[in-house]
């Protein structure tokens, strides 16, 4: 799959993309990222890519010709001509697991980071097929959630997590939160692996696995058990959570 992202500051990718399974996945040629300068498109000796907005008011807007430009230097090198063309920005939909299994399934996009008080609205009207956010704070530019964006749809293409990474059994994937995992030493501080994880039984520590993710999932994140998709002995389990609740708090009404 491959990425085009076009920025005013392309340097700030460097350090993230160049490390780690981003950098062994590009390596392995799971991946194609190519960082694009928004200002090696723009014209004239200063090459502005931003003025004062018509009507007045504070801060800058990205213009739209250096913009175009470089979306369509990047789209006549596509590997087809209707890769989608993705801004950056507080107004878009909320980025999720689905949205980056989503993107996973195009050969092709291209990440527009926006920046200042906003990008020349005929950007949006006539290049911008499709807006994202990564939740409701605003940030100081798109970029930060176009790596977001890159590092949770690679992680989704084949082989680019080693297979005990599985993107397939983390959390969201399941629908439930993942349960916790302990690695060596056994005991730690007088704190003990429990025992079900060391008992060697495939059976018994699978579902200890499921029951601490649906006790997270229950305790943290209730609002993902009504689309998870649940067996009768996940239903079951859920239910003497929910009593052990019920005792607990008439316990707490009673003192
Ligand atoms: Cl995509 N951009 C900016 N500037 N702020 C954000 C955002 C994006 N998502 C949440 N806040």
């Amino acid at each position: 799959m491959r990425f085009d992202i076009l920025t005013l500051f392309p340097e700030m990718f460097v350090g993230y993309f160049n490390h780690s399974i981003l950098q062994r996945a590009q390596e392995a040629g799971q991946i194609e990222i190519a960082v694009h300068n928004i200002r090696d498109y723009a014209q004239g000796k200063h090459r502005i890519t931003d003025e004062p907005p018509y009507g007045g008011g504070g801060g800058m807007v990205l213009k739209p010709e250096p913009i175009f430009a470089a979306a369509e230097a990047v789209m006549a090198g596509a590997p087809s001509s209707n890769s989608p063309v993705i801004l950056l920005t507080p107004q878009g939909r909320p980025f999720s697991q689905q949205v980056a299994s989503e993107l996973a399934n195009e050969p092709h996009i291209i990440l527009l980071c926006g920046r200042y008080e906003g990008v020349d609205e005929r950007v949006r009207s006539h290049l911008v097929t499709d807006e994202i956010s990564i939740g409701d704070y605003v940030l100081t530019g798109g970029e930060l959630a176009a790596m977001i964006v890159v590092d949770a749809v690679s992680r989704l293409l084949p082989d680019v997590l080693g297979a005990c990474g599985a993107a397939d059994c983390d959390s969201f994937s399941t629908g439930l939160l993942e349960g916790p995992h302990y690695t060596r030493p056994e005991e730690f501080r007088t704190w003990r692996v429990p025992d079900a994880l060391r008992s060697g039984h495939a059976a018994n520590i699978a579902r200890w696995r499921r029951e601490e993710a649906l006790r997270r999932t229950w305790e943290r994140r209730p609002d993902l058990l009504l689309s998870a998709s649940l067996s009768e002995e996940d239903k079951l389990f859920l239910a003497e959570l929910a009593a052990e609740q019920v005792e607990k708090d008439q316990k707490q009404v009673k003192d």
